[in-house]
């Protein structure tokens, strides 16, 4: 299959209410682990690069690795720029074959954000790419992402910034929040927030930032092997579920990713101490993100069997 954009894959997901898991990847390895589990389960999926992943890799070796392995599979795969920052970020991101690409202005004012959005929509349209564009903060801190509090999505705001922008899908903040420590006291999401929002906009894609639900069962195995994660935590799997029978279309899940390749690696390290192939410890590793993302797109997301 080629790369798809996001249209029909969202249409598909509103119409059915599931959500389409959106997982980034830094190398070869966490790809092939992702679309090994959405083949497997007969679902859609987007996989996504940082520019953080993009610095790392390169963008062409990147985009080369995904169309190579897209071309053998039977379900719809999108390749998302996660946070583009500037006009730059996102035309390079188009330029080199990304078929969605996220502008995030969400730091920037009301009218900075609709006119940075309405550039890269204009530019990305003409290429057939769809986009994804953010209003609200969101709390906690990534490496080029950071906010301090959570300043929940305003719905009339959001009406006009979709009618201005012409923007594909939004990006909305109702509680969740980037990284591995997500919530102080008691998990909490606002879902008055969210179904205000759908009134707002009934037709319009909704994606979810920094949900990942950070399993306890990873994060003991990760421990167990050496890693210091005390006090991880996420979004619980109710929760996301239920986002996904409102018009939620885009779940984005990084942190789970890594804790889990990590636990795979820490487990056979200590295991075979004497090993030094790769391939070994990179395998067991992968498995481990085959593991986590099949659980979330067959029990949470509930895309599986929905790549058609
Ligand atoms: O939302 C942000 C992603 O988790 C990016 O993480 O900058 O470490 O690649 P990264
Ligand atoms: P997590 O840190 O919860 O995995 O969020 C990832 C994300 O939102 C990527 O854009
Ligand atoms: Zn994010």
């Amino acid at each position: 299959m080629e790369l798809q954009n996001s249209k029909q894959l969202f249409r598909n997901a509103l119409d059915r209410h599931y959500a389409i898991g959106a997982f980034n990847f830094v190398n070869m390895e966490v790809l092939k682990a992702i679309l090994q589990a959405a083949e497997e389960n007969k679902s859609p999926v987007i996989v996504q690069c940082s520019t953080g992943a993009i610095k790392y890799a390169g963008i062409k070796t990147l985009v080369a690795i995904v169309k190579s392995i897209v071309s053998d599979m039977t379900v719809p795969v999108c390749l998302n720029l996660d946070h583009g920052k500037t006009f730059e970020d996102c035309k390079n991101a188009v330029d080199a074959g990304f078929s969605n690409v996220m502008i995030d202005a969400s730091s920037l004012n009301f009218e900075d954000n609709i006119a940075l959005t309405k550039q890269v929509v204009e530019y990305a349209h003409s290429h057939n790419v769809t986009v994804e564009a953010e209003l609200g903060v969101l709390a906690g801190i990534e490496e080029d992402v950071s906010a301090n509090k959570s300043i929940y999505t305003d719905p009339i705001q959001a009406k006009e910034f979709v009618a201005r922008t012409g923007v594909d899908s939004l990006a909305v903040a109702i509680g969740t929040s980037h990284g591995t420590h997500k919530f102080k006291g008691k998990a909490e999401l606002a879902f008055d927030v969210l179904a205000e929002i759908e009134k707002q906009l009934p037709d319009l894609p909704l994606v979810l930032h920094g949900a990942s639900s950070i399993p306890q069962e990873e994060v003991k195995l990760a421990e167990k092997y050496g890693a210091k994660l005390t006090g991880a935590n996420g979004i619980p799997e109710d929760m996301l579920a239920k986002a996904c029978k409102h018009n939620v279309c885009k779940i984005n899940v990084d942190s789970d990713l890594k804790i889990s390749y990590t636990a795979g690696l820490r487990k056979y390290l200590t295991e075979n101490p004497d090993n030094v192939d790769i391939r070994k410890y990179s395998t067991a590793g992968m498995e481990e993100i085959t593991k986590v993302v099949s659980h979330k797109i067959s029990n949470v997301f509930c895309s599986k069997n929905m790549a058609n």
